[in-house]
């Protein structure tokens, strides 16, 4: 197994078969071999660096149903809410001050943001911070929505694809399709954006085999930020009763994706530090470099329930900047306020 994860880390591709094989007879010796390949190619390629971007959860409404997701439009006891612009702005002067230089405006998909409403946000953001870099995450849009928000100035957008697996796809996602999905994908990097995608991990039901067909998806979009966590139940959703992902299966992901896309922005997520206390600095370990500190209001942080026991849910900004920077230090990396680019994109706008 070693030979594969030098192979890996020399090559940075693997075939399906060979995924197949790292996978299913991964020990944790080799499991430690990987680690250190990947925090190495890290370290090569970025640094200690660690980015910081700062979250804005500004709606809960979503008229989807992910069967998974625990503001799912059919979870009748979700508690909605929607910032204002002036609420937005807000967090954004918040962040500024802390020194953040990346917003990231999330949401569920709301039809009361309408492409007007969030180009007037971005380009309200923009006005007061020309020199910021915007990433949206508010799911499926056509194409044209995707370069009203580019010409506003997001340049950014995370889009999981949260399984390559159309079987599993389609158990986990009543009404939606993979193959929209990816065309989503697709049209967000033939725009211009740096795009991230990414998968769950710990699925009901999600097998090696599954895993293996993220990685080759992956290898092939190329995408410049993988966002990774682990699968954890949220109580009043149909998966409310089953098993979450665990630490080390998606420690081993990070690890993998860090060798297959040597250059990707890869998050340590707060879903992963929601199943273990030191859940982000094993993966700023296994070869991550961002994290995603919450700049939502306090007031909204328990309502953005994607999931049971989320961190940072009772901290102001300020506290969680403090806390998040005290553990990338104890981890052994430096905290970077930079605007954090893809390598491919350093001196472009
Ligand atoms: N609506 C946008 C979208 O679909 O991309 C962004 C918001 S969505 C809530 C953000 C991510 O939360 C999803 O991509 C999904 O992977 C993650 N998520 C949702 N429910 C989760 C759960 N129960 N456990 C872990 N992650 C979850
Ligand atoms: Fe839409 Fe989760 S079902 S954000």
């Amino acid at each position: 197994m070693i030979d594969l994860v030098e192979k890996l880390y020399r090559n940075n591709t693997l075939s399906k078969e060979e995924l197949v094989q790292l996978l299913t007879g991964m020990e944790s010796s080799s499991r430690d071999h990987l680690i250190k390949k990947a925090h190495a190619t890290r370290m090569h390629r970025y640094g200690d660096s660690v980015y910081m971007r700062g979250l804005i959860e500004f709606t809960s409404y979503c008229r989807r149903n992910c069967n998974y997701c625990g503001i799912r439009s059919e979870n009748p006891r979700a508690e909605r809410y929607r910032l204002s612009l002036e609420e937005i702005l807000d967090c954004c002067r918040i962040g500024s001050e802390l020194g953040f230089q990346t917003f990231v405006l999330q949401g569920g998909e709301d039809n009361y943001f309408t492409d007007e409403r969030i180009v007037e946000i971005l380009e309200s953001i923009k006005e007061q911070y020309p020199e910021c870099a915007i990433t949206l995450s508010i799911g499926e849009k056509a194409r044209e929505s995707y370069q009203k928000f580019y010409d506003a100035g997001a340049s950014r957008y995370l889009l999981r694809h949260e399984t390559a697996s159309r079987r599993l796809y389609e158990k986990m996602h009543p009404g939606m399709n993979l193959d929209d999905r990816i065309k989503c994908l697709q049209d967000l990097k033939k725009i211009g954006f740096q795009v991230g995608t990414g998968f769950l991990v710990g699925l009901p039901g999600q097998t090696v085999m599954d895993y293996v067909e993220d990685l080759v998806f992956l290898q092939e979009l190329k995408p410049h930020m993988v966002g990774i966590g682990p699968f954890i139940p949220h109580q009043h959703t149909p998966m409310g009763h089953e098993q979450g992902g665990s630490l080390t299966d998606v420690v081993t992901l990070l690890a993998i994706i860090r060798l297959l896309l040597p250059d990707v922005l890869l998050p340590a997520t707060t879903a992963l530090g929601s199943i273990d206390p030191l859940g982000r600095e094993k993966g700023l370990k296994a070869g991550a470099n961002v994290v995603m500190p919450n700049l939502s209001p306090t007031k909204v942080r328990t309502k953005y329930a994607l999931y049971d026991g989320k961190i940072c849910t009772g901290d102001e900004a300020a506290e969680c900047r403090v806390c998040i920077e005290d553990r990338i230090n104890s981890a052994g990396f430096t905290v970077d306020m930079a605007r954090g680019d893809h390598l491919d994109w350093r001196g472009l706008s």
